[in-house]
């Protein structure tokens, strides 16, 4: 039996909640700390199922770790040429970042490694990675490109000038950690922006590199000197409530200390187009990542075309944003987003069919989705293919639905948002785990 989520219907959300530490940027804080020379005080770090699999990695290549609390580390790099080999394959578990950005970290070390996976990470493309990183002489065999990689050791690795094929930040990540190790200056083209904490946080490390107009240079052999790291709160958790309050937020109702680099929050374009109301309170950031309040009230939202351009700024953001089209008056289409279809699941598809189970209709697009919006949920039993987005994202249906909703498969919302289900009873959602 799998864990599942009764969701009973309530009719607000309030008051003042947080949500735990930044995934992307706590994977970023342990590989960049962990080739550091000295020490990187981490706080805010997210110990989630995902992060705990990068840091298990890193210990298992020689980095020493202190876990002082759950979101405290201090992490004691292992200095430029300092990772040692591993014994036996370094499994990633969900964790598509962790396993992406790997590949391009240890594609110039001295020694061989195997990354492998989940059953769901098992299905995921890594050729996206390999490819760039083959171009720069590294070795990689992916089995029928999908892991477990193995990653050869190879004398150096080349610069090169890259222009991905897609909007993908893991993809740009892991070449901009392969060109650490490689002779020359690597240039990295982005065809939209994606989220850039690899390029801030390499700063923070002292590295120093160019970036201009979607395209970021960076020279080989630079070291990083370890430094603070103060992670906040994951605006990709935030999302969950963000939509909530959006539907049913009481006046006042608030999440705290939430990241909002301009390159993850397409979130809240795309509701302020659909009619939200939402007020971005900035706080004081010390880090290389800008941090705020987000207070959002419930609106008259309405149907829209999503514009292209925002797609990468919100990709995590989806399944959520799908639920708020349901129930926006007005029909909602969404084209060019046929990365949800490599995700955790393939997440049109996925949400596709848990939106037809609760009543909403729906057109599934090769690269989108059109949605019916103006509906409430029928109760019902939804599952999650094990998606963490997808089963968090139907919880919050609850606050439209004539009756309760069964989320199954709902155990690898650990893997972003452990905690999950006593923050949405704090904010006033009625999940039960069961
Ligand atoms: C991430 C990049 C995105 C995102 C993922 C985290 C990152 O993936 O969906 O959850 O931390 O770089 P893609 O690079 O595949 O778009």
């Amino acid at each position: 039996m799998t864990a599942r989520y009764r969701v009973t219907p309530v009719s607000q959300v309030r008051g003042r909640i947080r949500v735990p530490g930044d995934k992307s940027i706590s994977h970023r804080t342990l590989m960049l700390g962990g080739i550091a020379s000295g020490v990187t005080e981490v706080s805010g770090f997210l110990a989630s199922a995902d992060c705990l699999a990068t840091l298990e990695a890193q210990r298992r290549m020689g980095v020493r770790v202190e876990q002082l609390s759950p979101t405290q580390l201090r992490v004691h790099g292992a200095g430029k040429g300092g990772l040692a080999a591993p014994k036996g394959d370094l499994d990633m578990g969900n964790a598509g970042t962790a396993i992406r950005l790997f590949m391009g970290l240890l594609a110039g070390q001295p020694f061989e490694s195997t990354l492998t996976g989940d059953a769901s990470l098992r299905k995921r493309p890594m050729e996206r990675v390999a490819a760039p990183l083959r171009l720069m002489g590294a070795q990689i065999r992916t089995q029928d490109g999908k892991p477990p990689v193995r990653i050869l050791p190879v004398p150096r690795l080349q610069a090169i000038d890259y222009v991905l094929p897609m909007a993908s930040a893991q993809v740009k990540s892991a070449v901009l950690l392969a060109a650490l190790h490689a002779e020359g200056t690597t240039r990295v083209a982005e065809p939209a922006p994606t989220r850039d904490h690899t390029e801030r946080m390499l700063e923070g490390f002292g590295v120093s590199l160019r970036r201009e107009a979607g395209q970021v240079w960076l020279a080989g052999g630079q070291s990083l000197t370890g430094t603070p790291i103060d992670v906040p709160g994951d605006f990709s958790s935030a999302a969950f409530f963000i939509v909530a309050g959006a539907m049913a937020g009481a006046p006042g109702f608030t999440i705290e200390n939430v990241g909002v680099n301009p390159t993850r929050t397409g979130l809240l374009d795309i509701l302020r187009l659909m009619g939200a109301d939402i007020r971005v309170h900035p706080r004081a950031s010390a880090g290389a990542e800008p941090v705020a309040d987000i207070e959002v009230r419930a609106s008259d939202l309405r149907g829209i075309q999503v514009p292209e351009d925002l797609v990468p700024l919100a990709i995590d953001e989806f399944p959520v944003l799908f639920v708020a089209a349901a129930c926006a008056s007005g029909e909602t289409v969404v084209t060019g987003a046929a990365e949800l279809r490599v995700k955790e699941s393939d997440r049109l598809a996925v949400m596709a069919e848990g939106l037809t189970r609760l009543g909403i209709v729906n057109e599934l697009l090769p690269d989108g989705i059109r949605i019916q919006g103006g509906g409430r949920f029928q109760g019902g039993t939804v599952d999650s293919h094990g998606d963490h987005r997808i089963a968090m994202a139907f919880a919050v249906a609850s606050l439209r639905s004539d009756g309760p909703i069964l989320v199954e498969d709902v155990e690898n919302v650990g893997t972003s948002f452990p905690g999950f289900v006593q923050v949405a009873q704090a904010a006033g959602l009625e999940v039960q785990g069961a």
